[in-house]
């Protein structure tokens, strides 16, 4: 009990404590994908002036770079004093398990969030343990962007099943559309599969697929990848070559009908492009998950061995703040995972996000850390690659269960 005590007051650090420190916080949101992480460290010096930040970024889109950079410094003794990880098995079955992270569990006392964070928000981030990280936001994995004056140009409606994509994008082919759907890198591929899956098998079955109740092998699972394979052959033939932002941006010029991407798109469109939603982009459910949201959520840890851990700490509180969260996500795209957020500080996209939220059946993703076990996500990018370039579903499947199999899913 006096332990609790003795670790409560030490996570309670006050800004009087930070004379003239220093923060690094490590994420991936760089370049265009900067201007939200910005606001936020804008924030912070307002509240802690005297602390220097060194916002340190690995450009990349999903952390494909970020993570391994990470790996290299925690290994190597040299963590950053916070860093970013999606909420769920990325940070539980990694950072966690090799008993690098601190427990939080004293600060979601303190700041009171356990009361404003949704219990299923908080039960991701959560061991029997403790708790791990505190989430800055709650991303959609599951929307279908396109332009809405190009949809009108092609006399084309947004398809609300992966059979309905497959006959609208024949018609776009007809018409001279050589690709309509864009696609980038591999992870973008991994979030396309995840986006067939849900909507082919329905959510109930995407969670039976991490439970072990489904196995990748059953049939209609394989007929989900042959369905993936078909969408795959509207998308353009230079992806992996391209990042999220330049898949997004072929949508913007017309090059494209629809790319199915997270809504950091949506926060690539507004704050960087300047788009007004449902002017210069449409968005809408991704194929056959209208009632789903399949979500995801951005957090930051505090690892063991920080060297500016009341620094971190203040920054911890920051973005687990209401104000810290609204000043955010507007900019990012994603709502807040505070359920007390200020909604009119949002744009009408995020709106409809907060109420899908509200309403709809809430799976985790796959290709953002949530929801599989991380051997099964950092090895699946292979799984994906071969499928493209073999088509061979049962393969694929096989190979997917394999994975399963050994990350002990269904054990
Ligand atoms: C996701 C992350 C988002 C966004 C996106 C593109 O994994 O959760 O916040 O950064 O990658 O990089």
């Amino acid at each position: 009990m006096k332990k609790a005590l003795l670790i409560v007051a030490a996570l309670a650090t006050t800004s009087s404590a930070l004379a003239a420190g220093k923060l690094e916080i490590f994420s991936w949101w760089s370049g265009d994908e900067g201007p939200a992480l910005e606001a936020l460290i804008k924030l912070y010096k307002q509240k802690y002036p005297s602390v220097t930040v060194d916002n340190a970024t690995v450009s990349g889109g999903a952390g494909t770079n970020a993570k391994a950079v990470l790996k290299t410094r925690m290994l190597g003794g040299t963590p950053p004093d916070s860093f970013q990880a999606h909420a769920g098995q990325e940070l539980i079955g990694t950072w966690v398990v090799a008993n690098r992270m601190e427990d939080l569990s004293s600060l979601f006392q303190s700041e009171g969030w356990n009361k404003v964070f949704p219990a299923d928000v908080v039960k991701l981030i959560s061991t029997d343990k403790g708790i791990w990280s505190v989430p800055v936001n709650v991303h959609r994995s599951n929307v279908l962007w396109y332009n809405p004056a190009k949809l009108k140009e092609w006399g084309v409606s947004v398809p609300k099943t992966w059979p309905e994509f497959l006959s609208t994008c024949a018609t776009l082919k007809s018409k001279g559309v050589a690709a309509p759907l864009v696609v980038g890198e591999n992870w973008t591929q991994q979030h396309l599969w995840e986006n067939v899956m849900v909507g082919t098998l329905g959510a109930q079955n995407w969670e039976n697929l991490w439970n072990g109740k489904l196995k990748f092998t059953d049939p209609k699972v394989v007929a989900a990848f042959t369905t993936f394979n078909k969408v795959m052959d509207c998308a353009n033939k230079d992806a992996s070559g391209l990042s999220w932002q330049q898949a997004s941006d072929r949508v913007v010029s017309g090059q494209s009908a629809f790319n199915v991407m997270g809504d950091w798109a949506a926060g690539y469109f507004t704050t960087t492009k300047k788009l007004e939603p449902g002017k210069g982009f449409g968005w809408a459910t991704a194929p056959g998950t209208a009632k789903t949201f399949v979500m995801l959520a951005d957090s930051f840890g505090l690892p063991k061995g920080a060297k500016d851990r009341a620094e971190a700490i203040a920054w911890l509180k920051v973005l687990g703040s209401k104000q810290g969260q609204d000043t955010f996500n507007p900019l990012k795209g994603s709502i807040a995972a505070r359920t007390d957020s200020d909604l009119s500080k949002y744009n009408t996209y995020s709106r409809s996000a907060a109420t899908d939220w509200k309403n709809s059946k809430i799976v985790g993703s796959m290709a953002h850390g949530a929801v599989a076990p991380e051997s099964f996500t950092s090895a699946f990018g292979a799984v994906i690659d071969q499928l493209v370039a073999t088509k061979n579903s049962a393969g694929a499947a096989a190979a997917a269960q394999q994975l399963a199999t050994r990350a002990g899913i269904g054990k």
